[in-house]
């Protein structure tokens, strides 16, 4: 991915930065870099990278990534399924005007951007696990960030998702002052799919008994809704349908630019009985 021809990499104040071009006279224009690192931060997942880069192949479109480890977490050139993640969420909810909504995973902040473009969304949680990526969002060094930051349903929550959806009845809660137990949806985009988890101590959320413990969070009428990587699995659907009275999945095809062909996720939506 990083081996393009003709680049050059620099480091310089601990920013690491690749340029095209061998020149970089000052009496010459500053070409944009292709690669530049925004951010590099050492975690408990492994060493998290916020880049920002330019491609070529797309008439020079600025893209943020996110990087952890080995593994792409978010790019800004694939939003679709993280938008139709809110989309197909929402629209599931049935009985509730004012809506209280959690979101599992801020990266880039689409899932939660397009949340909050529901009027009747009243109060939302980004938990993220990664301190660095809510600091990026409060220091405007992504894109959404001060969107987010200035709307004032939205509150950041740093801690880990499966923790505070498999606790029990008065722990700790998506809603850290405690006022809020229950929630009308629950959008979860931080595993690649069920069965490709970034860590495993998330499995035991994805069996009945962990979906179980988090459908107890969730109002009547209210959904949980997934975004998975991996198309439908149907040991999944078993376990969404062991807890949920409605289990659908849905299968979002979007645009690959870089592939010029499409490409698909999965968004599940289950829903708990009204
Ligand atoms: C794929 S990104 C989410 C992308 C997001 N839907 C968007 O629209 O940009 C996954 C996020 O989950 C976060 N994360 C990883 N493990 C977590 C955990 N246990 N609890 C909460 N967040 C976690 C990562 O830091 C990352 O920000």
């Amino acid at each position: 991915m990083l081996g393009f021809e003709g680049l050059s990499w620099q480091c310089a104040s601990g920013l690491l930065t690749c340029l095209s071009g061998a020149d970089r006279s000052d009496s010459v224009p500053h070409p944009k870099p292709q690669f530049e690192e925004l951010d590099y931060r050492q975690t408990p997942l492994g060493e998290l990278i916020l880049r920002r880069r330019t491609i070529l192949a797309l008439e020079n479109r600025e893209v943020h990534e996110i990087i952890l480890g080995e593994a792409y977490l978010m790019s800004s050139l694939y939003t679709a399924v993280e938008t139709a993640l809110s989309n197909l969420g929402l629209a599931a909810v049935s009985g509730y005007s004012a809506l209280d909504v959690v979101v599992g995973g801020l990266g880039l902040g689409y899932t939660a951007r397009t949340a909050l473009e529901h009027e009747a969304v009243r109060r939302l949680f980004v938990v993220d696990y990664l301190k660095p990526v809510i600091e990026w969002h409060e220091q405007g060094l992504v894109p959404l960030g001060k969107g987010l930051t200035d709307d004032a349903r939205c509150e950041f929550v740093h801690g880990d998702f499966f923790e505070l959806a498999l606790a029990n009845d008065g722990g700790a809660g998506f809603d850290p002052s405690g006022e809020l137990q229950k929630f009308h949806a629950v959008l979860l985009d931080i595993d690649h799919s069920p069965q490709n988890l970034l860590h495993q101590r998330h499995g035991s959320f994805y069996a009945a008994d962990g979906l179980r413990r988090l459908a107890a969070k969730i109002h009547p009428g209210g959904v949980f809704a997934l975004w998975s990587d991996d198309p439908p699995e149907a040991s999944f659907m078993d376990a969404l349908t062991e807890v949920f009275a409605v289990c659908e999945s849905h299968v979002v095809t979007f645009e690959n630019p870089l592939r010029d062909s499409d490409s698909a996720s999965t968004v599940y939506v289950a829903k708990v009985a009204e």
